[in-house]
């Protein structure tokens, strides 16, 4: 088994744990990782975290919501972004989302805030900055509601140059093997606001301060080899996000002649975290995907949440979602890499065309 991995792999794995012990001892990985990532996403802090959803239930954790508090979220993201508020006890209030960005409809929110509305989540979905962002920054600014973007798939996308991440009071990141950066398993917050960060960071280790404990905290830390990683894995981000941006491009070229499926836009504020290809006839979507999966093509679908069994349980409120359940019929996620190159990316638009053509 070993021998597999190690010619897969491809380097000396031994080199690698041994540079990372030879640091170790006088050099603290987290502590540079955060402040790599808070430089990188231009706020005052980051803090590095065990997942994107510890990050979540951080800050939700920091802003004291709790059972009697309501959360605007997307009605189709991952249920990953909804969960954290189930944990501490929170409802979930569902939005649904605008179709070109896959994120929050902001002209739905207003009618949503009442005095238990405690948070806005928006998600920045498969690498694309959320188109309405600024709209919604500023609803939470005039109803003194905070903002927390769930940065999750999105790491190193821009809007007016800044970086999301760095425009609600919260970023909240994931760091997982399916992530524009990946540290294996891992999150962040970013914040400017350094009591919530002090708060996030007490919460995050057991809940002391120097040995006192003030809190019922969690053990939400990372350890330092995924800090190691994810240093090393920002010394390439630019280039890594480059290439993702290359290939969309060159995808989305190679399959503009298909009539049957829109395509993602090209943007150079997006970092592709995955490509989302959307087919104008559902009913071959089932097909579609067995047939990218005999060509070793891996795809996925994206989750309309109040339909997941555990919270059309929970009793949110079950309003109309017309293009939640349109994306959640018609969407077929591409997994998405800096590490596939043009013969790949040939080959998964020659496949995709043969699908369509036979048909
Ligand atoms: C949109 C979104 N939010 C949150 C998360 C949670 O991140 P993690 O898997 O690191 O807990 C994910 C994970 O895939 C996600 O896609």
């Amino acid at each position: 088994m070993e021998n597999i991995f190690i010619e897969h792999l491809g380097f000396d794995l031994d080199q690698l744990f041994l540079e990372f012990e030879n640091k170790r001892f006088n050099f603290d990985f987290i502590d540079e990782f955060e402040h790599r990532i808070a430089r990188f996403i231009g706020t005052k802090y980051a803090l590095v975290t065990s997942s994107g959803t510890a990050a979540l239930t951080l800050s939700l954790k920091s802003l004291n919501c709790d059972k009697n508090s309501e959360i605007i979220v997307p009605a189709c993201t991952f249920p990953a972004t909804v969960n954290p508020v189930a944990h501490i006890g929170a409802k979930p209030i569902f939005i649904d989302i605008e179709i070109e960005t896959y994120s929050l409809e902001y002209s739905l929110i207003e009618n949503k805030i009442n005095k238990q509305t405690k948070a806005i989540i928006l998600v920045h979905q498969f690498g694309f900055p959320a188109k309405y962002t600024n709209e919604i920054v500023q609803i939470g600014k005039v109803h003194n509601i905070p903002v927390i973007e769930d940065v999750a798939r999105s790491f190193g996308a821009t809007i007016s140059e800044s970086k999301c991440g760095s425009l609600g009071l919260f970023g909240c990141f994931s760091f997982n093997s399916m992530k524009v950066l990946s540290t294996a398993t891992g999150g962040a917050i970013t914040t400017n606001d350094e009591q919530l960060y002090l708060k996030c960071k007490t919460l995050r280790g057991y809940g002391d301060v120097n040995k006192v404990f003030i809190e019922a905290g969690y053990n939400f830390n990372i350890g330092q080899f995924n800090a190691f990683i994810g240093i090393l894995r920002m010394n390439k981000l630019e280039k890594n996000i480059e290439q993702r941006r290359f290939l969309a491009r060159l995808l989305n070229y190679e399959l503009s002649h298909i009539p049957n499926i829109s395509l993602p836009k090209y943007n150079s504020d997006y970092v592709y975290q995955s490509f989302p290809i959307i087919l104008k006839n559902k009913s071959e979507r089932n097909d579609f995907i067995s047939f990218l999966k005999q060509k070793n093509i891996k795809a996925y679908i994206n989750q309309v949440v109040n339909c997941e069994p555990y919270f059309s349980n929970v009793g949110v409120i079950s309003d109309n979602f017309p293009n939640s359940h349109f994306v959640n019929e018609h969407i077929v996620c591409l997994h998405w890499s800096h590490l596939f190159d043009q013969s790949f990316i040939n080959y998964i638009s020659q496949s995709i065309s043969i699908f369509f053509n036979g048909k």
